[in-house]
């Protein structure tokens, strides 16, 4: 059962010591510049431990972007010794769920940006019905989904 907790001074050093698996780097930032960015923008964004029970196995960020406006998922990862075993996806309902309550402002677009190589995350985010908006920045597209009108499985 993977639950959200935000990241406060009792957390933030397990988040630190959160390893990406090799070759991971090139598609995610590490909690620990993840939290350095949401310093920055603390004032529209909440980031997150994904806990299995009373143990931090994951990390993901939400922003809330004022200008279009939307929400995006930033960061999300999960501990190279915890991945593929559904904590991914249970962590994303989870994050959805958390985006319908708007926690910053209202809009329905939830939208990310993933490697296009990293076929693991595509097929995580696809699988609860994020699509491809046709917009990309060098290696990295951009999914989104509607809140309102989209299924999420
Ligand atoms: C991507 C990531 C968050 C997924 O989390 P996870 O806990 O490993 O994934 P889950 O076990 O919950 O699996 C979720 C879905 O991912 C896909 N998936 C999982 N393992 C896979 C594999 N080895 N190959 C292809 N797809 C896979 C499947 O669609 C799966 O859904 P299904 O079980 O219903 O088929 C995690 O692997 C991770 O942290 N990777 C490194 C960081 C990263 O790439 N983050 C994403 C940045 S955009």
């Amino acid at each position: 059962m993977i639950n959200l907790r935000k990241i406060t001074e009792e957390n933030f050093i397990d988040a630190f010591n959160l390893k990406l698996g090799n070759g991971q780097e090139k598609f995610v930032s590490h909690p620990v510049r993840s939290l350095a960015q949401a310093y920055l923008y603390r004032d529209q964004c909440q980031p997150f431990g994904l806990y299995n029970d009373e143990k931090m196995v994951g990390y993901v960020m939400v922003i809330y972007d004022y200008d279009i406006p939307e929400y995006d998922i930033w960061h999300m990862m999960i501990d190279e010794k915890h991945q593929g075993k559904g904590y991914g996806k249970e962590a994303l309902k989870r994050v959805m769920a958390y985006i319908k309550t708007k926690p910053f402002g209202d809009s329905d677009r939830v939208t990310l940006t993933c490697n296009v190589e990293n076929q693991k995350a595509l097929a995580l985010y696809k699988g609860i019905g994020f699509k491809e908006t046709g917009e990309a920045d060098e290696d990295e597209i951009e999914l989104s989904l509607n809140i309102s009108v989209d299924n999420i499985e």
